[in-house]
């Protein structure tokens, strides 16, 4: 099995160092994993000038699953759009069809102090949110930057078609048909007709799943209910645009975005993994990253890509050990615990997994 090691920039080298020295360990166990380093984003514009390369391309085609970092940084802001680090990670998934981005928001009990709302609301949660990923205003054509009558207009184009939302819908009803069998298709019906046809097709195609309780809840709406009573809420179904802002809102939930990992995958479960925050400007280069997420998306590789279970447990209980012994990096501090660095967290989970 080849993996593709894209760390990318910012803190996603040093994450990503952390998760493939888990990988390393069970390919010490005897688990036949070959790992291959490759260039995506800023890195890869600085040594090649595209944020994509050919080299990248082929490699990834090539590997059975992608670990992924995190690409972009301030120093490419200036870029042509083209040329900037997010162009080569939205033309990763599109090229691999990787349409169904699961991002489990689960809150480790050890961590319900870190969370920014009350115990009593976030203790247990466990929802999965299954955000469309090669879709929506994020492909839609046309789009740019043009003068109209004498001054500029930027526009862009919220884009599904019944297929792109169906096949996406099939994903999240069988995700909930294997948890508590409730689905929340989330969307802006009432202003947007793209997202008219979305509750069409996610209704129409429930019809499938006579076991699964659909619901449907306005965007809006769904921010404000995901902090007002999140445990309401099992698997939750949207679009590219939504589903980035909600899961970014919901990680709060579980105490830090350095806390969740995803899973990208196409229509054969053939998938890329990555924690869903971004390069962490601020805090690269100063051993702080939280690597938990990126370690916990080595285990969502190792469940969905390869069919290891037990591995992928192995490496979620390593890591609830970590936390249960008080190991804390900077964004899940809490007094009186033991502040950790990205390296030491990573050591933690390597000691837990060896002594299970
Ligand atoms: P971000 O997720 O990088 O950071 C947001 C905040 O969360 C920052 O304060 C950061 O320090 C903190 N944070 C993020 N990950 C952390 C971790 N593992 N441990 C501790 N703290 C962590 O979002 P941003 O600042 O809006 O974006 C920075 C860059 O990342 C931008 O160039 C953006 O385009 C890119 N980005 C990339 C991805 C990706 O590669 N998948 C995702 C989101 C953003
Ligand atoms: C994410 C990121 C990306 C997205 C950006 C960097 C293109 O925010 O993976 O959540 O918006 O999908
Ligand atoms: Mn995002």
């Amino acid at each position: 099995m080849k993996i593709a090691l894209l760390a990318g920039d910012g803190i996603g080298p040093e994450i990503v160092a952390q998760a493939e020295r888990v990988l390393l360990y069970f390919k010490q166990e005897g688990l036949k994993i070959e790992l291959e380093p490759g260039l995506l984003g800023g890195c890869a514009v600085d040594a090649t000038g595209k944020p994509f390369p050919e080299a990248t391309r082929k490699l990834s085609v090539e590997a059975d699953a992608i670990l992924l970092g995190a690409v972009g940084g301030i120093q490419y802001d200036n870029l042509p759009r083209e040329k900037r680090p997010e162009q080569g990670l939205l033309a990763i998934r599109k090229t691999l069809g990787l349409f169904a981005n699961l991002r489990p928001i689960v809150l480790y009990p050890e961590l319900v102090n870190a969370s920014t709302l009350k115990p009593e609301i976030v203790t247990g949660l466990d929802i999965l949110i299954v955000r469309e990923l090669t879709g929506d205003i994020y492909f839609g054509k046309p789009r740019g930057i043009e003068y109209r009558d004498g001054q500029k207009v930027g526009f862009n184009t919220m884009i599904y078609s019944e297929s792109e939302i169906r096949r996406i819908a099939h994903v999240a009803f069988q995700a909930a048909r294997r948890r508590s069998g409730r689905l929340c298709s989330v969307d802006k019906m009432n202003v947007l007709e793209c997202t008219q046809l979305w509750r069409d097709v996610v209704t129409e195609t429930a019809q499938s799943y006579p076991d699964v309780t659909l619901s449907h809840m306005l965007v809006d709406n769904a921010a404000m209910q995901l902090v007002r009573n999140p445990k309401q809420f099992d698997v939750i179904v949207t679009g590219n645009m939504f589903g980035d802002i909600l899961s970014d809102e919901a990680s709060m939930l579980t105490g830090s975005i350095g806390m969740l990992p995803s899973a990208s995958l196409d229509d054969r479960n053939r998938g890329l993994y990555e924690p869903i925050h971004g390069s962490a400007p601020d805090i690269a280069g100063k051993n702080i990253a939280n690597p938990l997420a990126t370690i916990l998306s080595a285990a969502m590789m190792l469940r969905y890509s390869f069919n290891e279970e037990t591995a992928a447990s192995r490496i979620e209980s390593a890591v609830q050990k970590t936390l249960k012994q008080g190991y804390r990096t900077e964004d899940i501090y809490e007094t009186g615990l033991r502040r950790t660095g990205t390296v030491e967290m990573g050591d933690m989970v390597l000691a837990n997994l060896q002594s299970q």
